[in-house]
């Protein structure tokens, strides 16, 4: 389609290129063809160039009327806007030039009307003037008695009739002058020279021939010279006057005649006038030139003057022809820049669509091997799972001492192939962290601080921890912390289960829906949960524990197959305390669980931190976990910062009694709900709580450390009533103030 379009303007450029807009056409209709005509044309032309768009059309009737009538018929069919005609003759020719006329075609006669044509205007030599003007003259010199011999035009013409009449008219006056002979011709030498022929035959004598045209008046002369044994030496006398050898004007100067008077062709006033009428600028219905006479007097100035004019046609002619050239070269030059655009242009049309293909291509193969990146990671975490399960309690069984030599080499056959299996596995999701990661660079950068854990497959040593069966439903120790696991494999649940069993009240749940039931029954210490489970996600139960109040400083530890670095994002963003991939280190969870309980602890001594000793073991605590171990939970300096500031306010005001939460908010710039928040999921503790704490832990150092009394000591911690202060203190250490 596009190249399509090209295309056509491609040749509708060039179409307007090379044709430059023709805003008018102007038939020239000439009766014959002669020197006259000839100059008349030329100058026609020449007076073209002079206006822009202006096309002419020729046509020579060769002196027939008929064919001059088929002719303009056929100019007009052509779609002429003027028609200049010198039509043969006052007959036919009319017709034509009325049909010319009707069809809207303005018609400008020049040198010979027609009758009754229908015309704009008429250009022409008063004819009837040039003839009498040259009977004066043939009067004079003959000093009026002497014969004469008419060759006239063409019959019909309306010169011929015209310069006929004048003559005779003028010579009217002359009774000693006689016209012997009148003889049509057709304007031509030879007719000239055959009508003077017949006249020399007949004829003895004549004292002047006087030929209608030139040409005519010069085959007289030569049939004069032809007939040898002739005495009369007559003169001669034409019209036209055209410079050139053997025209007029050479006639006159080698004095073959005697006179001549100039017809002016006027080609350049012609072309102005039909430019006048074309544009619809004012001009007359008569146009009538000026007629002079030739004589040997004048002549060779007049020479001189038509050369000069000749050679400065010459030049404007050349001139024209470089400007042609010029022109035809310019509009090459514009065909060959369009012709350039346009291949440019294509050319970067199918650069662009060859490249638009290739990445259309590139993008397509792109997802074909997102996809099955994607398949792979998914089956690579189904296989983990399994994996896991298969790899622990078969390193457990390979403890045993009682199974024989053979049973353990096929079982460590066993576990040597279902490593390798991990190990492929786990090369299998790396490579497609890697991928991910070189996508998502920026994704990347965002997550580079946070811990990342390498899965080693498990070990031997790993599975001593998987032992203990099914100690979970031990409940009878309560001093121990609890655990709740939810996950959604019977299996996986189990084998945490007997992990933790040792050290931990372990509560399972199969899904976040029943995990968070159980959270706001038994407040667990801490929470390991899967990702995808049924009914409720491990997301949306992560994050309904950061959102209670009661369950928020509960650590919730995201256990999943899912590696990806957004899942993983996921997870933090809904306030998880740690993440941890499937298959997984059971040391490495142990310790990570370990690691959130004693941060919690850490960070709620700090709030209640009361001697400068017990600062300092804080500190340490806090130091050692900070250090670059993955393993390690980290608290975040800020949450060190702001636990400090509670403890400091707390310690300076304790002795006040109207001290309350609200002071500590507005010192640390929260409002009492904020603080209440943050600090309950920090601690686990409202502030309330925690300054308590704070007080009955100054109230113990000062009992066991002074010889103050109860009394003294719980007003000095800030209680106002000594009652309540007992009671506080005995609810927080298990023993009255007074118990040593
Ligand atoms: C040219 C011509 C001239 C003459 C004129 C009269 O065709 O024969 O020689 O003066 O026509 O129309």
């Amino acid at each position: 389609m596009i190249r399509h379009t090209l295309l056509l303007s491609l040749i509708i450029v060039l179409f307007s290129c090379s044709n430059q807009t023709v805003r008018y056409t102007i038939g020239v209709s000439q009766c014959s063809e002669d020197v006259w005509r000839d100059k008349q044309n030329q100058e026609l032309l020449t007076a073209s160039y002079f206006y822009d768009g202006v096309q002419l059309k020729f046509a020579n009737a060769d002196d027939n009327e008929r064919r001059q009538s088929e002719q303009i018929d056929s100019l007009v069919a052509e779609g002429i806007d003027l028609l200049i005609v010198s039509p043969v003759s006052v007959g036919k020719v009319s017709e034509a030039i009325n049909r010319a006329y009707d069809k809207g075609v303005k018609i400008v006669l020049v040198d010979r009307s027609t009758t009754a044509s229908k015309h704009h205007t008429f250009i022409h030599v008063d004819n009837y003037k040039v003839g009498a003007m040259l009977g004066k003259y043939v009067a004079d010199s003959l000093k009026g008695k002497g014969r004469i011999a008419e060759l006239k035009g063409m019959k019909g013409s309306t010169p011929a009739m015209m310069r006929h009449q004048g003559f005779n008219d003028a010579l009217a006056k002359y009774p000693g002058i006689e016209i012997v002979s009148t003889q049509y011709t057709t304007w031509k030498e030879e007719s000239g020279k055959a009508a003077m022929k017949e006249l020399l035959n007949k004829y003895d004598h004549f004292d002047c021939v006087f030929g209608h045209n030139d040409r005519i008046a010069l085959g007289a002369v030569k049939a004069y010279k032809e007939t040898k044994k002739r005495k009369d030496d007559p003169i001669f006398v034409g019209i036209d006057a055209l410079a050139g050898k053997d025209n007029g004007l050479d006639c006159v100067a080698r004095g073959f005649f005697d006179a001549t008077a100039i017809y002016p062709t006027e080609g350049y006033e012609v072309m102005q006038i039909a430019l006048d009428i074309l544009e619809g600028r004012q001009y007359k219905k008569s146009y009538i030139l000026e007629s002079a006479l030739v004589t040997a007097s004048n002549a060779d100035l007049m020479l001189m003057q038509a050369d000069e004019m000749a050679s400065q046609q010459a030049r404007l002619q050349l001139l024209h022809k470089r400007v042609d050239r010029y022109v035809a070269d310019y509009n090459h030059q514009q065909v060959y820049l369009v012709l350039t655009i346009l291949i440019m242009v294509l050319v970067l049309v199918s650069f662009a669509l060859i490249l638009r293909s290739i990445m259309l291509k590139r993008h397509l193969a792109e997802k074909a091997a997102n996809e099955k990146l994607n398949f792979f990671t998914q089956v690579g975490h189904e296989f983990r799972t399994p994996l896991t399960l298969v790899a622990a309690p078969l390193d457990r069984v390979l403890e045993s001492k009682t199974i024989t030599h053979e049973e353990r080499s096929l079982l460590e056959m066993m576990q040597r192939n279902i490593n390798i299996l991990l190990r492929l596995t786990n090369d299998m999701l790396e490579f497609r962290k890697r991928e991910e990661k070189d996508i998502n660079k920026g994704i990347k950068k965002v997550f580079e601080n946070i811990e990342y854990v390498e899965m080693p497959s498990l070990s031997a040593k790993d599975s001593e921890q998987a032992g203990a069966v099914m100690t979970f439903t031990r409940s009878d120790n309560e001093t121990r912390d609890v655990l709740l696991i939810v996950d959604d494999n019977e299996d996986i649940r189990q084998y945490l289960a007997t992990i933790f069993g040792d050290d931990y009240n372990v509560l399972v749940a199969n899904n976040g829906k029943e995990g968070l039931e159980m959270a706001m029954k038994s407040n667990p210490t801490v929470i390991i949960s899967d990702i995808m489970m049924p009914e409720m996600d491990g997301i949306e139960f992560c994050r309904r524990i950061k959102e209670d109040e009661n369950l928020c400083h509960i650590p919730v530890l995201l256990l999943t197959a899912k590696a990806m670095d957004h899942q993983r994002e996921e997870g933090y963003a809904v306030g998880a305390d740690g993440y941890l991939t499937k298959p997984f280190n059971s040391k490495v969870l142990q310790q990570r669980v370990m690691n959130l309980i004693r941060n919690r602890r850490l960070l709620r001594d700090t709030f209640v931190a009361e001697s400068a000793k017990e600062i300092k073991t804080t500190a340490t605590a806090i130091a050692d976990i900070t250090k670059d171990d993955v393993t390690k939970e980290q608290i975040a300096s800020a949450d060190i910062d702001f636990a400090n500031k509670f403890r400091n306010i707390v310690l300076e005001n304790m002795a006040n009694s109207d001290f309350n939460v609200e002071y500590i908010g507005e010192q640390i710039g929260l409002s009492r709900v904020q603080l209440y928040r943050k600090v309950k999921a920090l601690t686990g503790y409202s502030p309330v709580e925690l300054v308590r704490i704070t007080r009955l832990k100054k109230a113990e150092r000062l009992l066991n450390t002074t010889n103050k009394t109860i009394a003294e000591v719980a007003y000095e911690v800030g209680f106002s009533s000594q009652s309540y202060f007992t009671r506080c203190f005995k609810e927080y250490f298990g023993r009255t103030p007074s118990a040593k």
